[in-house]
């Protein structure tokens, strides 16, 4: 599958107000740099209950296959997605403002009941979930597991690179 970011969307990146974008804007830019295409927007649970719903509903007619979605506070976005669609739901705790220190977020998309689960990543782990979407997609797609392949193997190398450093300079070369 070649991908065109101007084709139709493959993830669908949602959240629930543009002050989670700070965040979010991370799952996004790790799909479009691997050439997925994405769609982002704002759903708000509580503000635009409707629109949820609408979207939910719609995504999979839609062509999207797997959707990110990232809210703050009594984060109740991913969960209700999870259980309109049956497409796969990756949620982002994002540690907002209206936050307690992120735990709020984390447990409210974390804690789903039996049979509505939400793939949850780490609190602000919205780069982890953009590459979680990847590695859906690409179970039917070589050409895209062949670039995530490349991207581990980029980490790899970032940190073979540091150990040669502190090896060769010691570790005050690296103390940030
Ligand atoms: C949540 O409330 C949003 O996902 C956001 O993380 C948080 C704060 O929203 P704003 O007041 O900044 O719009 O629903």
């Amino acid at each position: 599958m070649n991908h065109d970011s101007s084709t139709s969307p493959l993830v669908g990146i949602i959240m629930g107000s543009d002050s989670d974008l700070r965040i979010m804007g991370e799952a996004a830019e790790f799909l479009e740099d691997l050439g997925v295409p994405v769609e982002v927007s704002i759903v708000s649970a509580h503000r635009t209950p409707e629109r949820l719903f609408t979207y939910a509903a719609e995504a999979e007619t839609r062509g999207i296959q797997v959707i990110v979605a990232g809210a703050g506070g009594a984060a109740h976005l991913p969960g209700m997605v999870a259980a309109i669609s049956a497409l796969p739901v990756i949620g982002v705790p994002v540690k907002s403002r209206n936050s307690i220190d992120g735990w709020d977020s984390l447990l409210s998309i974390l804690q789903m009941p039996a049979g509505v689960p939400v793939a949850t990543v780490a609190v602000d782990g919205a780069k982890n979930a953009g590459i979680l979407a990847a590695q859906i997609l690409a179970v039917r797609d070589p050409q895209l597991r062949e670039k995530i392949k490349a991207y581990k193997q980029s980490l790899t190398q970032s940190v073979l690179e540091k150990v040669e450093r502190i090896e060769g300079e010691g570790w005050r070369a690296l103390r940030r």
